[in-house]
């Protein structure tokens, strides 16, 4: 009999333990155990009451993950063990009370709700994290819970997948006592009171489940909220259904309806997505020759040098992982400028209930305001975050290697810079690395680490470390301009700005994008980021660009009449005093009527073509980046995407995306564009390749990459 799950005895309780570490998910073999434990237990003479706990640190997480990619590879059958063992456990003769410490979540709240009681330490949580994987409760979830829990929880926690903590659980009739001190004697004592009592059944409990009317708000208000908070996610909006069905079904007719839909969602694209997602945020932690016992540096105390806008939201960053920061700025005007841009923003983050005064006030206290450089001697790490010129940062680095402790990591924000060329100014390029992170710093979860060709794997792994520590996920990338992110974002952009002169609106491109998924179009994207930033820097370097290739010519004019977008009211859009973007036809005419005097053909654009230009644009960068081994994966260039870019989750990154259209169909469309739009469109060598092979991106790998 399978040792992970076991059965003793305490008195007239008999315990059904599962043990399968570390998270005792419900994977082969424990479902079985589960369903031999308990007939062993009914048969057994004496026991008038079973309690089933989970060994170790928590009940049951849920179902093996891996086990559904199995399932939808054609790996292995698709088993309906768990479906079976839940009403077994329901129709048990003897009361079974579920004991839950750590988390019930999925398949493992499920499994608890099919008991006739739950138990819990007062610190555990419940849930039906499945959303988040693109699928529903497959076990009965969407139907017992609303019964228990009532019709607004159970869609609040089905169609969200946030957790739930038992104080909450148990006013919401999903516990039935919290149990303080030790669970197992505290269940036991539980047990043996309900014990030869009569136990109702989640399923046969309808108090909780409302009428039409008093729903039909409910379930209103649900859909509002998935339309808006989960835009394009097909399982929240089929989870709130499901909840509903509950609510006029008898359960086996919803069980089924709830069946079908499990299986629609597992094999659906968004889940696949969803699920390659998942792993691929623990993937990007994988560095091939940084292994994780690689010696890392604690990140105790930093400084950040520069407090403008970036420079603020890092200092923030840090305070919020309760990291004492020393924040310097070159005069008292610039100081006091970005400590209140640091007080507005806590203070609007209080506004909105995110967290008490409090805590904002321990949070400032955390950050120290200096005009020198003298303090910076003691911080085992500093962040610059001046002004985007090579000279400027050589300098700072040149200070600070000269009063930082030889072992401080000394890390730029810059987002196009050579790393390199800045560690030159230093005497110890082992320990300059970039920290790029996003606007807003203290919002963005992307932070792109940026690998020198000197820099060491400790400060390599002490960033990644620290990335960890900070709520951020680090991903390693080489040195190249623009890094991974930024690179790709440009030929992007590019894109759009070319549509836009060949005959597009701005509405339809950027709406385009919005429909696609994207956070926001490009064009707005544009605008939010201040579209003189592109613009200086093109300036700058205007001289390296190639004689011949089409460069796009609208944003240039744009700031030329001082419309650098957001900040000054108008760019790519009106913005009202609330920074609302209202259409501006008046743009559309005028990059028309260039483009024309330009020599540009005017033509009606289909959005598909709209699409395909601005996202292979991105995917044809992203395969050169992952051919030159600036990113270790395809899969560190989705995560990339996904929390920097607003690149929609449920498409899983713009290289996933790309293989799941098909690489043959991909670049035949970028063969297409270079005919008709030059040679910018020249295909990825890597993305012929894949394309003529079979191969997918998702499967290619280069050993050793994201090195400089
Ligand atoms: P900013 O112009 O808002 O702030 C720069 C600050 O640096 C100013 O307050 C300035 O007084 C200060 N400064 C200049 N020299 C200094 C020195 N020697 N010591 C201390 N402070 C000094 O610039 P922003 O936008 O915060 O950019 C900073 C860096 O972050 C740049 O390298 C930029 O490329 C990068 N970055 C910017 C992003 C953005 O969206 N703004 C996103 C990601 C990276």
């Amino acid at each position: 009999m399978s040792e992970l799950v076991q059965l003793t005895r305490q008195g007239p309780v008999a315990i059904i333990t599962i043990n399968n570490p570390p998270v005792n998910a419900l994977s082969p073999g424990v479902i079985e155990g589960l369903a031999e434990r308990l007939r062993q237990a009914q048969a057994e003479a004496g026991v008038d009451a079973v309690v089933v706990i989970g060994a170790g640190r928590t009940f049951v997480a849920g179902v093996d993950i891996k086990e559904f990619q199995r399932i939808t590879s054609g790996e292995a059958p698709r088993t309906d063990g768990l479906l079976a063992l839940l009403p077994a456990i329901e129709s048990c003769s003897k009361p079974v009370v579920m004991a839950i410490h750590g988390n019930a979540f999925g398949g493992g709240l499920e499994l608890a709700l099919a008991g006739h009681y739950r138990v819990a330490a007062a610190d555990a949580q419940v849930g039906q994290p499945e959303v988040k994987l693109g699928l529903i409760p497959g076990a009965g979830g969407t139907q017992r819970l609303p019964r228990l829990a009532g019709v607004a929880k159970a869609l609040e926690m089905c169609a969200t997948g946030n957790p739930v903590s038992v104080p909450e659980a148990l006013r919401a009739g999903i516990i039935d006592r919290v149990i303080e001190g030790d669970l197992l004697a505290g269940a036991v004592a539980f047990a043996r009171e309900v014990a030869g009592k009569p136990a109702v059944k989640a399923r046969d409990r309808a108090g909780k489940l409302g009428t039409p009317q008093s729903n039909a708000p409910i379930f209103a208000a649900a859909r509002e909220v998935a339309h808006k908070k989960q835009r394009g996610w097909k399982a929240p909006l089929a989870a709130i259904e499901l909840v509903e069905a509950a609510t006029h079904l008898p359960f086996e007719k919803g069980l089924k309806l709830e069946q079908a839909c499990f299986r629609e969602c597992l094999f659906s694209e968004q889940s696949k997505a969803l699920i390659h997602v998942f792993f691929g945020e623990r993937e990007v932690g994988k560095i091939p020759d940084v292994p994780k016992d690689t010696p890392a540096l604690p990140v105790n105390s930093v400084a950040v040098v520069g407090a403008g806008t970036m420079g603020g939201g890092i200092a923030m960053v840090f305070a919020n992982a309760g990291i004492p920061v020393l924040l310097r700025e070159v005069d008292q005007a610039a100081l006091d400028r970005g400590l209140a841009g640091i007080r507005k923003n806590y203070a609007t983050s209080v506004e909105r209930g995110r967290f008490p005064q409090q805590f904002v006030d321990q949070r400032l206290r955390l950050i120290t305001p200096t005009l020198s450089f003298d303090g910076l001697a003691g911080v085992d790490m500093v962040v610059e975050a001046v002004f985007e010129s090579m000279a400027l940062k050589k300098e700072v680095f040149t200070q600070l290697d000269r009063v930082c402790r030889p072992d401080a990591i000394l890390a730029s924000n810059t987002s196009t810079l050579s790393i390199d060329e800045i560690a030159s100014a230093t005497s110890r390029p082992e320990a300059v690395i970039g920290t790029h992170f996003f606007s807003p710093a203290n919002v963005m979860r992307l932070l792109e680490i940026v690998r020198g060709q000197a820099t060491s794997r400790q400060t390599i792994a002490s960033c990644m470390q620290l990335a960890k520590k900070l709520g951020k996920v680090g991903v390693l990338v080489g040195n190249c301009r623009g890094f991974v992110g930024n690179r790709m974002f440009h030929p992007y952009r590019r894109e759009a700005q070319f549509l836009v002169e060949e005959g597009a609106t701005v509405e339809t491109v950027d709406q385009a994008l919005y429909d696609f998924g994207m956070a926001m179009g490009p064009l707005a994207t544009g605008d939010l980021a201040g579209l003189d930033v592109g613009w200086r820097i093109r300036k700058e370097h205007r001289h390296l660009a190639k004689p011949g290739v089409r460069q796009p010519l609208a944003e240039d004019r744009l700031c030329e009449m001082g419309r650098y977008g957001q900040k000054t009211g108008a760019g790519w859009y009106r913005y009202d005093e609330k920074r609302r973007a209202l259409p501006d036809p008046g743009v559309n005419q005028m990059v028309h009527k260039w483009a024309a005097e330009a020599g540009i053909a005017q033509r009606q654009i289909p959005p598909e073509e709209i699409l395909d230009r601005c996202i292979y644009a991105l995917v044809n960068e992203g395969a050169r980046i992952l051919e030159e081994g600036i990113a270790l994966r395809a899969v560190d260039i989705d995560i990339i995407y996904l929390n920097g870019y607003g690149f929609p989750a449920y498409r899983g990154g713009p290289m996933w995306y790309a293989d799941t259209v098909g690489l043959p169909k991909v670049y035949e469309r970028i063969r297409e564009f270079r005919e008709r739009h030059g040679e910018q469109w020249e295909p990825a060598p890597l993305l012929k390749q894949l394309a003529e092979s079979g191969g997918t991106f998702a499967s290619f790998s280069k050993p050793q990459s994201a090195a400089a």
